[in-house]
C-alpha cells in the first residue's frame, strides 16, 4: 500500500511538474495572461531586490534573536495561566494588554526572511462585518474580498466570528495584513492567492477544505478584473511575491498545497502555525524549470507540524530554506525534502517519527542519485531526533561559506515544546493580554 501510494504521489507530482511548466513557458494569448504576465514581470524586480546576497547573516540574526529573548520556563501541556509569549515574536506584542489598541505593531515582530514585511501597516483599520463572498466583480462593502482587492494599504481586522465562505480564489492586492485576532475566522471554500504583489502579513485566521475552483470574472485590485483560469485549492497560493508572513494560522485540509511558494517569490517567514490533517503541506518551489527560484529565501519557525500529515514540510527547490525550532510530530512519508539543489538548514526542531520503520528518515531527495544529491547542502544542527528519527545530512563540504562553523547554533530542538506550545490561532480578548 505505501508502494501504491508512492507512485500515486509521484504521478500527481509529474503532473504539477507539468502543469506548472505548461503555464510558465507559453506566451499570452489572451488580454487577462497577458495582465498577469505583466504584473509577474514588474514584481520580478521588486522581488529580485528583497532577495539577500548573505543568507547567513539573516540566520544567525535570526537564532540569536531566540537565545536572547526566550526564557527555559516550563509551563503545563495545557496551559491556562496568565499570557506568556514563549519565542520573540510572540514576545513583541502577545502579553500587552493593548495589543488592539496597537494592532499595528504586529508588523514589527516578524522575524526571519521575511523580516521587512509591512503588510497593511501604513493604510487605515477596514473592518469585515459581512461573511458574504457572493459577488467577484464588485465585491461588496463590508466583505474580506471587498478589502483585499483595494489598491490602497488596508489592516483588516473582523468584527465577531465568522466563517467565510469563499465562492472563487481570494486574490490579494499590495500592502494588506489579514488580522483575525479578536475573533474566530475561518476562510475556507477556495484558496487565498498572493500573486505579483509584496508586503501580505496573514494572521490568526483558520483556513480549511480549501477546494479547486474552474475560475471566471474574479477582480484583483480596484482597477482591474478578469478572467481567471483554474485554481488548485491550495491553502495560500504565493506566487512571484515578496515580504510575506503568515503568523500563527491553523491550517489543515486542502485540496491542493496548505502553503505553495512559486515563481520567484522570497523574503517569506512562515511561523507560529499548527498544520494537520494534510498530504501535501507546503511546496517552495514547484518546478524543475523554473531556476527564478534561485532567489527563494524562506524561514519556517516555530511551527507545529502536528496530526494526520504525510510528507513536504517543506518540499524545496533551488532557493535558501531556514527550517528552525518546528515541531514534528506526525509525518507519515518524510518531513523535509526537495530536489534541484535546494540549500536547507534544519536547526533546533524536534523530529518524532512515526512507527513505521521504513519512514524513519526526515529528509528524502526526490529523483536524484548520490552523485548529484551529494553537493546539496542539507544540514541538521541541534536538532532533537526521537522514535528512530534521522536526518541524512549532504553538501557544504568545500563551501566554506556553508560550514556550520559559521551558524549561530540556534536555541535547542529541546525548547521546542515550549517555543511553539502556542501555535496556531490564539484566542485573543480585546483589552486582555492574548
Ligand atoms: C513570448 O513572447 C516574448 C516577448 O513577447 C518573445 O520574446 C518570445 O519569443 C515568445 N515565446 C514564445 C514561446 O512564443
Ligand atoms: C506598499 O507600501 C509601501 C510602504 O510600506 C510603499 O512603498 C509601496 O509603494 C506600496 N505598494 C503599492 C503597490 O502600493
Ligand atoms: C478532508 O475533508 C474532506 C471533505 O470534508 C473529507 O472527506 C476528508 O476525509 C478530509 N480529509 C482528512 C485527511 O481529514
Ligand atoms: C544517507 O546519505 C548517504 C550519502 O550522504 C548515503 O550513502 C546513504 O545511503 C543515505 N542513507 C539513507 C538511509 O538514505
Amino acid at each position: 500500500m505505501a508502494t501504491a501510494s508512492l507512485h500515486l504521489t509521484i504521478l500527481l507530482h509529474l503532473l504539477t511538474v507539468a502543469t506548472a511548466v505548461a503555464t510558465s513557458t507559453h506566451n499570452a494569448t489572451t488580454a487577462d495572461e497577458a495582465y498577469w504576465w505583466e504584473r509577474g514581470e514588474a514584481a520580478r524586480s521588486v522581488n529580485r531586490a528583497a532577495y539577500v546576497s548573505d543568507p547567513v547573516a539573516a540566520l544567525n540574526r535570526f537564532n540569536a534573536d531566540v537565545l536572547q529573548s526566550t526564557t527555559s520556563r516550563r509551563l503545563l501541556a495545557k496551559y491556562t495561566g496568565p499570557c506568556v509569549a514563549t519565542n520573540p515574536i510572540d514576545r513583541c506584542w502577545r502579553c500587552r494588554g493593548d495589543w488592539a489598541g496597537d494592532r499595528k505593531r504586529l508588523a514589527s515582530c516578524v522575524r526571519g526572511f521575511g523580516h521587512r514585511t509591512r503588510g497593511g501597516a501604513d493604510g487605515r483599520i477596514y473592518v469585515v462585518t459581512d461573511a458574504g463572498d457572493e459577488e467577484m466583480v464588485v465585491p461588496k462593502k463590508g466583505t474580506l474580498r471587498y478589502g483585499v482587492i483595494q489598491d490602497r494599504p488596508l489592516w483588516i481586522v473582523f468584527a465577531r466570528d465568522m466563517i467565510i465562505q469563499l465562492r472563487q480564489e481570494l486574490i490579494v492586492n499590495h500592502n494588506k495584513t489579514i488580522d483575525g485576532r479578536g475573533a474566530q475566522v475561518h476562510i475556507t471554500g477556495a484558496q487565498i492567492t498572493i500573486q505579483g504583489v509584496q508586503h501580505v502579513i496573514i494572521h490568526n485566521v483558520h483556513i480549511h477544505h480549501s477546494v479547486h475552483h474552474s475560475g471566471g470574472m474574479i477582480r484583483d485590485s480596484k482597477h482591474h478584473y478578469g478572467l481567471r483560469t483554474r485554481s488548485d485549492g491550495d491553502g495560500i497560493s504565493i506566487m512571484s511575491s515578496s515580504n510575506i508572513w503568515i503568523d500563527h494560522v491553523s491550517m489543515s485540509n486542502c485540496s491542493d498545497g496548505l502553503i505553495d511558494v512559486v515563481s520567484g517569490s522570497t523574503a517569506i517567514t512562515i511561523s507560529n502555525g499548527h498544520f494537520t490533517k494534510h498530504d501535501h503541506v507546503m511546496l517552495f518551489g514547484a518546478s524543475n524549470s523554473d531556476p527564478q527560484d534561485k532567489i527563494m529565501q524562506i524561514t519556517v519557525a516555530f511551527n507545529h507540524f502536528g496530526k494526520g500529515l504525510v510528507q513536504r514540510m517543506p518540499r524545496c527547490r533551488f532557493g535558501f530554506f531556514h527550517v528552525v525550532n518546528n515541531d514534528y510530530t506526525h509525518w507519515l512519508m518524510y518531513a523535509i525534502g526537495g530536489n534541484q539543489n535546494p540549500t536547507i538548514i534544519s536547526q533546533g526542531n524536534r523530529f518524532i517519527a512515526p512507527n513505521d520503520v521504513n519512514a524513519k528518515e526526515v529528509t528524502k531527495r526526490e529523483y536524484a542519485a548520490y552523485d548529484e544529491y551529494k553537493e546539496w547542502v542539507w544540514k541538521s544542527q541541534g536538532d532533537v531526533m526521537m522514535n528512530g528519527a534521522f536526518f541524512n545530512e549532504s553538501g557544504g563540504q568545500n563551501e566554506r561559506r556553508y560550514d556550520q562553523l559559521d551558524f549561530i547554533p540556534a536555541k535547542h530542538g529541546k525548547y521546542v515544546g515550549q517555543l511553539t506550545q502556542f501555535a496556531g490561532t490564539l484566542n485573543c480578548r480585546v483589552g486582555k493580554p492574548c
